[in-house]
């Protein structure tokens, strides 16, 4: 059973100028997400993974499509009870200690004090929060506030979390943590879908991936399977000894061919030719030094998806790079 099924989904927002027409945040986005399933929601800045988010959570009124939540309609009051979201921008009651701040929302779940609690010291140590139990939320560093968000969004030991930008703001081990922490629930049994524009971390822990770019899907599936589609993974031989300058079969081959001294690299399109390089490179009596095959990554099919439809910068935004 999915638990999250999104189909044909538009949302268009009034442009606030006369005569303008309406923006299309969403454009007919079709999506699902299986129980027990970690799946990133990939996107640029303003590809509408926040819209989709507030959707799902009943926050924002569709303009068309649909969308089911554990099998009911988005927004339904009693499906919410099982679900757990970590907003974009979260609002903290800066004057309550991180214990306040997850008994209130504990308390708004309905949950008794014994249970309450109990759930805050466990989330607390799940979000490596223990030592700060005491300290006002206003004191709180931009990733100690990620962090304490997240704890919200667990406390009611919902069956379906959403999390918008769940690693936005931490710093490496914070983001390790964070997918640490998605990976537990998953283990759990909870259904995680998340938003983000870090290719890493969904390389990393996420089941499947879905690529949205102006409020459609350009792609989605399987990490591996979506690399694997249409792409030639490209190969580098490194080999000594051998004199590549000129030399018509080496270069019909390689895409690329770069000497340095005795030692020349060669990069293969795909793993086809390698045979018949290495051969050339025996032949001339030369010595092969490694031969690597390169794994093409998420990143590469978000450029050759998204390049003609997003910009440079916003390319780069998905790289997270910046660490
Ligand atoms: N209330 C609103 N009124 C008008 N336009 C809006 C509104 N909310 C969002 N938009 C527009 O809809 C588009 C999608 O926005 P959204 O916040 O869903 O993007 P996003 O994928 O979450 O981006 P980011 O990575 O920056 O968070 C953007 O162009 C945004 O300007
Ligand atoms: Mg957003």
């Amino acid at each position: 059973m999915d638990d999250i099924v999104i189909e044909d989904l538009t949302k268009s927002y009034a442009s606030g100028w006369p005569g303008r027409p309406p923006f299309v945040a969403l454009d007919g986005l079709y999506l699902t997400v299986g129980r027990g399933e970690i799946f990133g929601f990939l996107g640029p800045n303003g590809a509408g993974k926040t819209t989709t988010l507030k959707i799902l959570l009943g926050l924002v009124r569709a303009t068309g499509g649909r969308a089911l939540l554990l099998g009911q309609p988005a927004g339904d009051v009693e499906t919410r009870r099982r679900i757990g979201f970590l907003p974009e921008s979260p609002y903290f009651y800066d004057y309550l200690t991180a214990e306040e701040f997850l008994g209130f929302y504990g308390q708004l779940a309905g949950l008794g004090h014994v249970a309450i609690a109990q759930r805050v010291t466990d989330l607390l140590s799940l979000v490596g929060l223990a030592d700060a139990r005491d300290r006002q939320l206003r004191k709180f560093s931009k990733g100690m506030l990620q962090r304490i968000g997240l704890a919200q969004a667990l406390i009611h030991d919902p069956e379906l979390v959403i999390l918008d930008e769940p690693m936005t703001g931490l710093d490496p081990v914070g983001r390790k943590q964070v997918r640490d922490l998605i990976l537990s629930l998953r283990d759990r049994g909870k259904t995680i879908f998340f938003s983000t524009h870090i290719l890493h971390d969904v390389e990393m822990i996420c089941d499947r991936v879905g690529i949205v770019i102006k409020g459609r899907l350009l792609a989605s599936g399987r990490v591996d399977e979506l690399v694997r589609q249409d792409h030639t993974q490209s190969v580098e031989i490194v080999c000594q000894h051998i004199k590549a300058e000129g030399n018509a079969f080496i270069h019909s081959l390689a895409t690329r061919v770069l000497q340095q001294g005795q030692q020349c690299l060669i990069v293969l399109p795909s793993p086809d030719a390698v045979d018949a390089m290495v051969g050339e490179i025996r032949r001339q009596g030369g010595g092969l030094l490694s031969v690597t095959p390169h794994k093409a990554s998420l990143e590469d099919l978000f450029f050759q998806e998204a390049a003609p439809e997003a910009s440079r910068v916003q390319a780069d935004s998905l790289t997270g790079r910046a660490f």
